[in-house]
């Protein structure tokens, strides 16, 4: 993926080659030019290649693992971080890039060599002592410290590391992951990761995955997590507070661990006591819940505004209510477990989560999906949902609006409507089961929708989430 721009910080080693190449005759300079290290191939691009968020990502590397360690002080809002990252190397790579944003770098190494690495806006730029070889797995150690801030997104909602008045609410969907740990910050580069938190006595620091271990000395508490499958870096947390915890294992072996803010403990309560009856209900129609852990973070954090799917145990800013449980709840599957390639595409989680929240209605006593969709089809062509396309939000700005999740869901109906029941469950089951653990794409959905209906459904998904404005007919 190629630079989309370039920083005046970049400049002096561009103007010192080009200095050397002036200096000698063409032939040499051309092999002066392949011969160094800045030459074209061998320096990883500062982004992904996502249009929304050009900086989100690196280029030339592939991320396997991650080790977190990180203390906390909800007292003076301080973090020390060290985080090693395990990676593979897909080009020759003579420079590469993490993304972080805010926080002061103490040191980096590449393998047991320390690096050199400068700040440029979000990107940590790191040249190890020695090229890395196309295919060959590194460690990187990166240690920082700082007082974390979130990000403020295009839409202008807070995202990533946010102070709440007991700890932090840990969310980073989409940019946030880089104001707490340095990383390949996009959804197209998944790993594992071990976070380890040390928070004072009396808080918990919850994250994703399985509860390791959990010692108190000196008045500090460490906590230790692990997170075995796959998982992109905005859905990792480390949500920091005072909590009540419950932790208890399903008859078949799901980890569940809730913490839960004692202020909305009440409200709470009954929600979270339907947590397991809905992920065995998600599971009997999208099939197998893709992890062996669950639970959930619910924080007194009124200043967010709203909920995230984390991976396992989805974090919600106050006591959620049924119908946002059972999204973040199918987010599981369609989101977390089947990963967005590029964030365009993010009717793929909030669409189908929505969907989720229909269909539970439905098979629960409710309304039918039919109905909800007619509920909507009846809003005038004026109405926000009908503001642009689902599959087309144009901009990192509107990624979670009303025709992402209302307007997604409706496709979905209609799909349902075209193909009937069996065929139409059958896709979803398909979907999240072929694509677990790793990633989707729209066009690979809709491939996969004709080929299990056998039929051509390019005009009902070109109207239904490729077009701004209300279809003509419902
Ligand atoms: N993905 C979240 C959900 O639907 C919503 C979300 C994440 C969000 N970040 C946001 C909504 C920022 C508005 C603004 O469950
Ligand atoms: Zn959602």
């Amino acid at each position: 993926m190629t630079l989309p721009r370039q920083q005046p910080s970049r400049r002096p080693t561009v103007l010192r080659r080009e200095a050397v190449v002036a200096a000698v005759p063409v032939a040499v300079a051309a092999l002066l030019v392949a011969a160094s290290p800045a030459a074209a191939g061998t320096v990883g691009a500062a982004g992904a290649g996502d249009p929304y968020f050009t900086l989100a990502g690196n280029g030339g590397y592939d991320v396997r693992h991650y080790a977190l360690t990180l203390g906390y002080d909800t007292g003076t809002r301080h973090l020390d971080g060290k985080t090693v990252l395990t990676a593979r190397a897909t080009q020759r790579l003579t420079r590469f890039d993490l993304d972080l944003k805010g926080l002061k770098v103490t040191g980096v190494t590449v393998g047991h060599h320390k690096a050199a690495f400068r700040r440029d806006g979000q990107e940590l730029v790191v040249t190890p002592r020695h090229a890395l070889r196309k295919g060959q797995e590194f460690r990187v150690t990166v240690t920082y410290r700082g007082t974390p801030k979130p990000v403020t997104d295009p839409d202008g909602s807070l995202d990533g590391w946010i102070p709440t008045d007991d700890g932090a609410f840990v969310a980073g969907e989409p940019q946030g992951a880089m104001t707490w740990f340095p990383g390949n910050n996009h959804p197209t580069d998944k790993a594992s990761y071990d976070i380890t938190i040390t928070v004072p006595e009396g808080r918990a620091a919850v994250s994703n995955g399985v509860l390791l271990g959990q010692r108190t000395s000196h008045g500090r508490t460490t906590f230790r997590w692990r997170q075995t499958e796959p998982m992109a870096a905005y859905l990792a947390t480390a949500t920091v507070g005072k909590f009540k915890v419950e932790q208890f294992t399903t008859p078949d072996g799901l980890r569940v661990y809730n913490a839960v803010d004692p202020r909305e403990a009440t409200a709470a309560a009954p929600v979270l006591k339907k947590l397991p009856s809905v992920l065995a209900w998600e599971s009997s129609v999208f099939g197998p819940y893709p992890f062996r852990a669950a639970g959930s973070i619910v924080d007194h954090a009124p200043q967010v505004g709203y909920a995230l799917e984390t991976q396992t145990r989805p974090v919600y800013d106050r006591a959620p209510d049924l119908s946002t449980l059972v999204h973040e709840s199918a987010h599981q599957w369609f989101g977390d477990s089947v990963s967005l390639t590029t964030w365009k595409d993010i009717w793929l989680n909030e669409g189908f989560a929505t969907y989720a929240e229909w269909l539970y209605t439905e098979q629960h006593g409710g309304k039918s999906a039919q109905k909800t969709f007619d509920a909507l089809y009846a809003r005038p062509a004026s109405d926000d949902l009908w503001a642009f396309a689902p599959a087309d939000p144009g901009d990192g700005s509107h990624i979670f609006e009303t025709p992402v999740y209302a307007r997604g869901a409706m496709a979905l109906q209609k799909l349902r409507a075209a193909v009937g029941d069996p065929v139409f469950f059958g896709i979803l089951r398909a979907w999240a089961g072929g694509h677990r653990d790793g990633h989707g794409t729209t066009a690979q959905f809709i491939r996969l929708s004709e080929r299990l209906s056998g039929k051509d459904l390019g005009a009902l998904f070109h109207t239904w989430i490729g077009t701004a404005g209300k279809p003509s007919s419902p």
